[in-house]
């Protein structure tokens, strides 16, 4: 029994320190910081992963780039070749969205190459949408003490003229007490597990929220669903029946803490509806009862976070292979090559289709809808 307690003890020791170390960013100190921002008496920052363009403003928390630049790159490739951050900006075009070719958040490339309309218009990437100065729908109440620092987006009142941020009060990622966005989302970078499939199931911290992403749950994918499947991918997290921010921890309502109205303003609890529903069971019953696999492409939402992913849907369900609409059925998060941010071409939604359309976009969930 001693023996028994002994082995047991080293193995929860071991595991407690591997849990202790495993940090998200790994890697020298100076693939990602300089201590002066000198070397020889040049610059060292540098501004994309080139690393051909040194910076003589240095950047907070000693770092060699800012978000963007640490968080983009010159190759078709998954990651910032210097820092392995996962690129969410591409210099090159992706030649599509989805695995393979961008992040499941999709990619800036469009907005900043195509037009507004092609992704959300991010300070240090694209300059300010030239006809929206506010986010369409947006509801000053979505976030009054509801996030997990007390603190508002745009501070709780009108959004005028101020161009969206990576992370921070008029951001996505991190807290809204700093509008600046390394401020907003201190700590997290060493303080999360990386390279794994992480269940963030109680988020407290910016760290340990889905995708920093603070309050919001899901399970985050281990390749940000650069090799997504039906069977591996994220997991996001919904709530049925959610319209009026009861449940702040979902993907839906992350949107909503700037595009309000959509989430808020649907005509629930049932059909007719007056704008296209989110964080409302998909039905188990018409078209809807045959979405039984997870698809990619118009992904679902679940009303459990899983521990792991998985390829089944259960329309109607209430566990882990539940099926709840979400903002991300439609949309990507960051940016896509259609208008919008759609998640496919809207033009090829044609009803009674029976071409390559037939069964795609729209057609996953309104499956009576194509010609097939
Ligand atoms: C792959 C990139 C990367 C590497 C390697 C890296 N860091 Fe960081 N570090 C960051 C980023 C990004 C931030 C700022 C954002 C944040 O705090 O989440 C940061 C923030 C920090 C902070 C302030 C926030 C905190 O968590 O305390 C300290 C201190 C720090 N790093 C020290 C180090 C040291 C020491 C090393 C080497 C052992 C190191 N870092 C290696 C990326 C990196
Ligand atoms: C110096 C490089 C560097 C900078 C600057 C940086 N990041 Fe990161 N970031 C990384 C790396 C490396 C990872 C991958 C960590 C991992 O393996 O999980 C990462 C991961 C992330 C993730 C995914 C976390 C997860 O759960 O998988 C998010 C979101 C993120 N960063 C946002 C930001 C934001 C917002 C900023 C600016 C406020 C920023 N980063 C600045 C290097 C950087
Ligand atoms: C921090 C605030 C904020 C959050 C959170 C946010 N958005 Fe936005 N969104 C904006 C702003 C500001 C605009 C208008 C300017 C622009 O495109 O950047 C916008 C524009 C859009 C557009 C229209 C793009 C265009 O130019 O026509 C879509 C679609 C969109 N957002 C979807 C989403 C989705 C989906 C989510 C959740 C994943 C989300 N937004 C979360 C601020 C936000
Ligand atoms: C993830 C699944 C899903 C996707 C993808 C989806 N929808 Fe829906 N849609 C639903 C559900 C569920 C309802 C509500 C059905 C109900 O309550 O009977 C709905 C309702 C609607 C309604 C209103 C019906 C009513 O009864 O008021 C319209 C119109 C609609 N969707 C059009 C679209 C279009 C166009 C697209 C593509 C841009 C689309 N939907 C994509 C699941 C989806
Ligand atoms: C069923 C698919 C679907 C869902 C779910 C969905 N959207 Fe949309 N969204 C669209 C389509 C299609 C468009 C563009 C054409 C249109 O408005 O009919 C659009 C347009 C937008 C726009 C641009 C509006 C403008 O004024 O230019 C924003 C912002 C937006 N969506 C945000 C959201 C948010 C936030 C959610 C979740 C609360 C959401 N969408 C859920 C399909 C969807």
């Amino acid at each position: 029994m001693k023996k028994v307690f002994i082995i047991l003890s080293v193995v929860l020791l071991s595991a407690a320190f591997i849990y202790a170390t495993a940090d998200a960013v790994t890697g020298q100190c100076s693939n990602c910081h300089t201590m002066h921002n000198s070397q020889n008496g040049s610059a060292m920052a540098i501004l994309d992963d080139s690393g051909t363009n040194p910076d003589t403003t240095p950047n907070e928390t000693l770092l060699i780039t800012s978000c963007v630049a640490c968080h983009s790159t010159t190759s078709t490739g998954q990651k910032n070749t210097v820092t392995n951050a996962p690129a969410v900006y591409h210099t090159t075009d992706p030649g599509g969205q989805g695995g393979g070719k961008t992040n499941a958040g999709g990619d800036f490339y469009w907005v900043k190459n195509t037009g507004d309309a092609y992704g959300h218009n991010v300070e240090g990437i694209a300059t300010a949408d030239g006809t929206l100065s506010a986010p369409p729908g947006f509801d000053a109440t979505a976030t009054s003490g509801k996030t997990f620092d007390g603190k508002s987006i745009a501070v709780g009142t009108t959004w005028s003229n101020q161009q969206v941020t990576c992370a921070g009060t008029y951001g996505c990622h991190g807290t809204r007490d700093s509008a600046e966005p390394l401020t907003a989302v201190k700590g997290a970078h060493h303080g999360n597990t990386g390279g794994t499939a992480t269940q963030a199931s109680a988020p407290t911290t910016v760290g340990n929220s889905y995708r920093f992403l603070a309050g919001i749950k899901g399970l985050e994918n281990a390749d940000w669903n650069w090799n997504e499947t039906a069977a591996s991918h994220n997991e996001y997290y919904g709530k049925d029946d959610n319209a009026n921010y009861a449940d702040t921890a979902t993907m839906s309502f992350l949107c909503a803490e700037c595009h309000g109205q959509f989430h808020k303003d649907i005509g629930r609890p049932s059909s007719p509806w007056t704008r296209h529903p989110t964080d409302i069971n998909l039905p188990n019953r018409d078209e809807y009862q045959y979405y039984t696999t997870y698809n990619v492409q118009a992904p679902v939402a679940r009303p459990t976070v899983p521990s792991a992913s998985s390829s089944t849907v259960v329309p109607g369900g209430t566990g882990d292979t539940g099926a709840i609409v979400m903002c991300l059925s439609c949309h990507r998060a960051h940016g896509s090559d259609q208008p919008d941010l759609l998640r496919w071409n809207y033009t090829g939604m044609v009803a009674g289709t029976t071409g390559s359309t037939a069964g795609t976009g729209c057609f996953v969930c309104h499956s009576g809808k194509d010609g097939s």
